[in-house]
């Protein structure tokens, strides 16, 4: 290997063009998804506006936008009307999100839906709750129900969040044809704050932690993502992203199925507020966070930003 005065680096950095032309990564709107929160009463957030709220009415203009703005996909996340212990607005066949994929069938946009009971739940927690725990198998029935119907009122594909063991072979026992993007590592992060702001899903007692990845652990995240792929999920996921592009890239090494990353809703709010202050330029804080968790292996990555990232590509 040569090196200095033979080697200078900085030739390939000299102009736009030459930049561009070795650049290793790239950011391209097919492999965005856009999240959607739909519930009883549509309403707009000033601070975070990838967070605002749709009702099933409103949905169907603002798929019509993100559409003519080149985004491919969305994942829908539904509040319901009421909530109750068992979280029976998440499998309700007249359910918000069976609404809403029934109101949007026949557009262009890919489907995706959010399976999990936190926001259907009176508690907010991801399962149903036996002798003051998550009971893991009881709950497996209800995630299953809840992928079953969201596939029959049109879902493309179906995101199990809820980390409960066992809930990628459930599901793919009662839908065959239908890619299951698994979120496979998912940690209890401080990061989901305004997400559960916006879901109305923060747990009434204690937390997540009985379900949800330990932050500390990485090698626990590659036995969820074996767990899945043997239980038949088409696509691996980890989230949340900026804080776990090590995890990202050890997935990346060991699997060779798609993986996606879900830039969170406080990785987003974290630049929004700086952006705010005056501390940063937001575009460009973006476009850097999404094309780190990109080089550091993420084939999809789900971020609010993929609206505005439309119109800066
Ligand atoms: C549902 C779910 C959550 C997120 C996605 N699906 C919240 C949670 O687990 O508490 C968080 C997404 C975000 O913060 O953007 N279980």
């Amino acid at each position: 290997m040569s090196s200095f005065p033979v080697t200078r680096l900085r030739r390939l950095r000299r102009t736009s063009g030459i930049r561009n032309l070795v650049r290793e990564t790239r950011l391209d709107l097919d492999d965005f998804v856009m999240p959607l929160f739909v519930g009883p009463e549509a309403f707009t957030n000033d601070d975070l506006p990838g967070l605002g709220r749709h009702s099933v009415e409103s949905v169907v203009a603002e798929a019509e936008e993100l559409t003519r703005l080149g985004v491919r996909a969305v994942i829908l996340f539904g509040i319901p009307d009421e909530k109750d212990e068992e979280g029976s607005g998440a499998y309700d066949d007249d359910g918000v999100v069976q609404r809403t994929l029934r109101a949007l069938d026949g557009g262009e946009l890919v489907l995706l839906t959010d399976v999990c009971l936190c926001e259907y739940t009176s508690h907010g927690h991801c399962g149903v709750i036996r002798d003051g725990e998550v009971d893991n198998d009881e709950t497996l029935e209800l995630i299953a129900r809840t992928a079953v119907s969201h596939v029959e009122a049109g879902a493309d594909a179906v995101c199990p969040s809820d980390m409960m063991d066992g809930r990628v072979a459930a599901i793919r026992e009662e839908v065959p044809d239908t890619p299951i993007i698994a979120y496979s590592a998912k940690y209890a992060s401080a990061f989901y704050g305004p997400f559960r702001e916006a879901a109305e899903s923060a747990p009434a007692f204690g937390d997540r932690r009985g379900y949800q990845m330990d932050p500390a652990n990485v090698r626990e995240a590659l036995r969820e993502c074996d767990q899945d792929v043997a239980e038949g999920a088409d696509v691996l996921m980890i989230k949340p992203a900026l804080p776990y592009l090590d995890v990202i890239r050890a997935a990346r090494e060991r699997f060779d199925l798609p993986l996606a990353a879900y830039n969170v809703s406080g990785e987003y709010a974290m630049v929004k507020a700086a952006a705010a202050k005056g501390f940063l330029d937001e575009r460009q804080a973006a476009v850097e966070s999404l094309t780190a968790i990109k080089r550091a292996g993420a084939d999809l990555v789900v971020s609010y930003w993929t609206k505005e990232l439309a119109s800066w590509l």
